[in-house]
């Protein structure tokens, strides 16, 4: 379910015009609706809610202040991989005592940042990592609450890049490992361990991958329960796919977070545990769109490619992962307007630059706008610079309103990025 729906033939964002805001801010640009993102979180969290669950928005999905801003108002924890995440979560209005903060890779500077801002958990992924974290916790005379985060060794997930919990993935310790370190954990100076924490892959849509990690993973607390640890956390990551695929008109609800809620009561059942969720696309993923405008059609012999000033630069789901994105056109076609198929591709120096290929649409000319749908999650926050391309805007639409809650960079900004060698 989302707010984009055509409105006396134009497509609105709420109750604001794509053309208005193409005419306003320019394209490409993305836009999201804080209706979308309000009903998203507030389906996953009154889903979860009976189950004494807390739930830590994934701000990778989508860490636009604006985006923060309006989960935070409703009470969303934050589930953070990076220093600078944290920050933004801050500043957003998150508190502290709402953060998780995961990921492989943690600097001693970033553990350091989130031990003083204490962040309500790290969800610490290697024995390194937490021998680490105790140090730095205990040096400031502090000791950090801190999850175990064990590799189910269950791979799932909407495409290879996106799978993390499969045993040849990098994310967290091996079941083998887990209550080793748990025990050790236990006897640190620094660390406060809490329970566990696992996360199976992106864009997972078959429950039943699901079920297997939670049940393996069920296993591990109640063994280590048995052996007097106390475990009192468990926070089962997030994941949970959105439907990219859908013609107009359709529709989806909740269905989906509700039979997810419904399986997680049941691999749950009997534990008394604290859970966590860490939920990033479906919030954010049917609350965006990337605008863009029809720069030229090149007709070919075989196909005809529609050029738009979108790049991958600016979206790069289709090249990285071969991602599937319904496009729109702003333009309500009538119903019996006629089609064409065409390769839709960017401005980008490289072939990799193409949304589709192949794809059945109302023929399109020069000037139309089009939309790439379900854009909202890992649209922006992936975006770059690459062809010194200033990086794209954003827009945040509240009922008749909006705001440009990222500004296009300027090419001033962008070239003042670098700092010429002292010797020229
Ligand atoms: N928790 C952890 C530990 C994660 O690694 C992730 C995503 C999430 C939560 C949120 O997962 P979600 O609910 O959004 O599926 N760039 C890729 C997706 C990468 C996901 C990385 N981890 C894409 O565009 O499909």
């Amino acid at each position: 379910m989302h707010h984009f729906d055509y409105l006396d033939g134009v497509l609105h964002a709420e109750g604001v015009s794509l053309e208005k805001i193409a005419a306003e801010v320019g394209t490409p640009t993305y836009v999201y609706s804080s209706a979308t993102l309000e009903r998203h979180f507030t389906v996953f969290s009154e889903a979860l809610k009976p189950l004494n669950a807390h739930v830590f928005y994934a701000v990778k999905a989508n860490g636009n202040l604006g985006v923060l801003m309006t989960l935070a108002r409703l009470g969303a924890g934050a589930d953070t991989v990076s220093e600078g995440e944290i920050r933004k979560a801050l500043a957003a209005g998150i508190p502290a005592s709402k953060i998780v903060f995961s990921g492989v890779g943690k600097t001693p500077a970033e553990l350091a940042f989130a031990v003083d801002a204490g962040i309500y958990q790290v969800n610490v992924e290697s024995e390194g990592e937490l021998e680490a974290l105790s140090a730095i916790a205990a040096a400031k005379g502090k000791r950090q609450a801190a999850v175990l985060r064990v590799n189910p060794e269950v791979g799932a997930g909407g495409h290879a890049k996106i799978t993390t919990g499969d045993a040849a993935n990098k994310f967290g310790v091996s079941f083998a490992e887990a209550e080793r370190l748990y025990a050790k954990a236990a006897n640190m100076p620094g660390v406060s361990i809490m329970g566990l924490a696992t996360h199976i892959g992106s864009q997972v849509t078959e429950f039943s991958a699901y079920r297997e990690a939670f049940l393996k993973i069920r296993g591990v607390v109640e063994n280590l329960q048995k052996q007097g640890h106390k475990v009192e956390r468990l926070d089962l990551g997030g994941g949970v796919g959105v439907p990219y695929e859908m013609s107009y008109p359709y529709s989806h609800g909740p269905d989906t977070v509700h039979a997810y809620a419904d399986m997680v009561k049941e691999v749950t059942a009997g534990l008394d545990i604290e859970l966590g969720f860490e939920p990033g696309r479906v919030i954010a993923g049917n609350a965006g769109i990337l605008l863009t405008r029809v720069l030229y059609t090149n007709q070919r012999a075989d196909r005809t490619f529609l050029v738009v000033d979108a790049g991958m630069n600016d979206l790069v789901r289709p090249a990285m992962y071969e991602a599937y994105h319904e496009i729109w056109p702003v333009k309500q076609p009538a119903a019996d307007a006629p089609r064409a198929t065409y390769d839709v591709v960017g401005p980008i120096c490289e072939s990799g630059d193409t949304f589709t290929t192949g794809r059945d649409l109302p023929v399109l000319k020069q000037g139309d706008l089009i939309v790439f749908k379900t854009a909202g999650a890992y649209g922006a926050t992936m975006s770059s610079t690459y062809n010194q391309r200033p990086l794209v805007p954003e827009v945040l639409v509240k009922g008749p309103d909006y705001a440009v809650t990222r500004p296009r960079q300027t090419y001033e900004e962008l070239i003042g990025l670098d700092r010429k060698p002292g010797w020229f």
